[in-house]
């Protein structure tokens, strides 16, 4: 899986309500206001190697058949070609053309191609343009009363982009957690010879081997056009975040998922403590008007991420393995005390369960709302500011193979049991289920995948703790 998933949060944000914030910034620049001589980075403003990738050009077509037109024009001239997005979130550097390519590289946004085309009641299905975003999905298809069942966490995401890289949320039920299993049709252009006008859009139905390989190709084929989602009435969901000791993980791991619906874990290895999510549908009827503002997703003042960073930097540069233990038990207390962003009724926590729509709870994201000035409140990873900055490592281990994975860990925090505090700073593991997909580069199996995020220095020579800690 390439994907780079959820950034899960250092302390008080919560508390701290913000007035102005700013939309990330573009991810694209060109030279003077023209659509030339441009670079692209992501919404962290760092690929893994090099901070930005060059293009000779940016296009940002608005309707299909510009798009077409680009991509012929591109084909023709021979040029080589990459797919951006409004915001750009993937850490690896799919997106740039081949380094030093200064004869035409193009870059094709889908920023400007965000409307959602069709609601249909009688099928249930939403389709929309590839660059709408998750956020959008779900507040359109929300007003007709329908949802899409599973889903990334983080809402400022866009259909492209995640079709293209496999992103999904937590469940082993239905047709599975990513979103690319709910494909009903999806619309994509690709380069095509001289006796094709060097374009062509292949509609590209559910079941065929050609959407198999189309689903999760990391852009590769071609440009994704117009995507049609099956969704579901909307429903609601009762959620209780329950902290537990790890001492069952290993064997709760295999069997959790097949219990609850929307079920993950939370894991702070370290403190030796998981947060089981018991989350399932209600019904219509059950009282309650929840919603989920993910603490680590809303805006935050800039002051209290320098002050985050200079702490983790300080931290960091004097190898204080007891000061990061504290601060990750400060983290994660203060996020649960806030109960990690989730409110009752839209303003205050009560108490579990927490119940609500599923479009109010599924994913979240306030710090893409647009007011003013980032260097007051913004994104905690937007990079104009000095903000939290970090490495994310995922992976997925298949259910039969899960316990004993989890018990490795374990033996390592009994040998060094200071060893894992950096990863509670950011909120611990994230355990999500993902499924078997009939997409040609989906999962093989069902299983757990591990979202592991940690400090990064700026210095991209610098080895920092946990990369040296996974050297040994
Ligand atoms: C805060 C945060 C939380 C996240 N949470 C989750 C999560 O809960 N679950 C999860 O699975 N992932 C999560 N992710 C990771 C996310 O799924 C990937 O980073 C995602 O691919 C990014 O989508 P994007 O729209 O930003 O696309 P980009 O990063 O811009 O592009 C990704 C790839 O898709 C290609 N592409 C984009 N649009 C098209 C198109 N129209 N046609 C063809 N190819 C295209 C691009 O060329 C590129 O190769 C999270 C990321 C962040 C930053
Ligand atoms: C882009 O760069 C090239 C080569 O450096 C230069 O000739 C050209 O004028 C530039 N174009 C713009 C619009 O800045
Ligand atoms: C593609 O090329 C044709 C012919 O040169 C031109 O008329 C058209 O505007 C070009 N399309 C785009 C989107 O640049
Ligand atoms: C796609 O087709 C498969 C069978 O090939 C079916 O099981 C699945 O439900 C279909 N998905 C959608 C979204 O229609």
């Amino acid at each position: 899986m390439v994907d780079t998933k959820i950034i899960k949060l250092n302390l008080i944000f919560f508390m701290i309500y913000s007035v102005k914030s700013s939309p990330p910034e573009d991810p694209i620049k060109c030279s003077h206001n023209t659509n030339f001589n441009c670079t692209i980075t992501n919404s962290y403003g760092a690929f893994p190697d090099r901070a930005i990738c060059k293009a000779s050009q940016a296009i940002y077509p608005s309707t299909e058949e510009e798009l077409i037109s680009i991509v012929a024009n591109a084909t023709r001239e021979k040029r080589k070609m990459k797919i951006a997005t409004r915001f750009s979130h993937s850490i690896p550097k799919l997106v740039c053309l081949d380094n030093d390519d200064q004869d035409g590289g193009l870059l094709i946004s889908t920023k400007y191609l965000n409307k959602i085309l069709r609601i249909d009641q009688e099928d249930m299905s939403i389709t929309v343009e590839s660059g709408v975003t998750l956020r959008q999905l779900i507040s359109e298809a929300g007003k007709e009363g329908l949802v899409l069942p599973y889903a990334p966490y983080w809402w400022g995401l866009t259909i492209g982009g995640l079709i293209g890289t496999g992103a999904h949320g937590s469940s082993l039920w239905g047709m599975g957690s990513s979103v690319h299993d709910y494909i009903m049709q999806l619309r994509i252009v690709t380069p095509a010879d001289a006796s094709y006008n060097y374009a062509k859009v292949r509609i590209l139905e559910n079941g065929t081997s050609e959407l198999n390989a189309v689903r999760v190709s990391l852009g590769v084929l071609g440009v994704i056009s117009q995507v049609t989602l099956k969704l579901e009435r909307v429903f609601k969901r009762s959620i209780t975040l329950s902290e537990r000791d790890d001492s069952n993980l290993g064997e709760d791991a295999s069997t959790f998922g097949r219990q609850h619906e929307f079920a993950d874990f939370t894991w702070y290895p370290s403190q030796r403590k998981v947060i089981y999510r018991i989350d399932d549908r209600v019904s219509a009827s059950t009282p309650g008007n929840a919603l989920n503002d993910f603490s680590g997703f809303r805006s935050t003042p800039s002051l209290v991420l320098a002050i985050l960073r200079t702490t983790e930097e300080y931290q960091e540069s004097t190898n204080d393995a007891g000061g990061k233990c504290s601060s990750a038990k400060l983290t994660t207390s203060t996020l649960k005390i806030g109960a990690y962003g989730l409110t009752n009724n839209g303003f205050t926590f009560t108490g579990y369960p927490v119940v609500g729509l599923h479009n109010r709870v599924q994913a979240s994201g306030t710090c893409l709302d647009s007011l003013e000035d980032a260097t007051i409140t913004t994104c905690p990873w937007d990079h104009r500011v000095k903000g939290l900055f970090f490495h994310q490592t995922t992976f997925s281990i298949s259910l039969s193979k899960v316990k004993g994975f989890i018990e490795d860990v374990q033996k390592l925090v009994v040998l060094e049991p200071r060893a894992l505090c950096v990863l509670d700073l950011y909120n611990g593991i994230l355990m999500r289920y993902v499924t078997t997909s009939n997409a040609y580069l989906g999962k093989q199996e069902d299983g757990l995948d591990f979202d592991i995020t940690y400090y990064r220095s700026k210095d991209p020579m610098s080895l920092d703790s946990l990369k040296i800690l996974l050297k040994r």
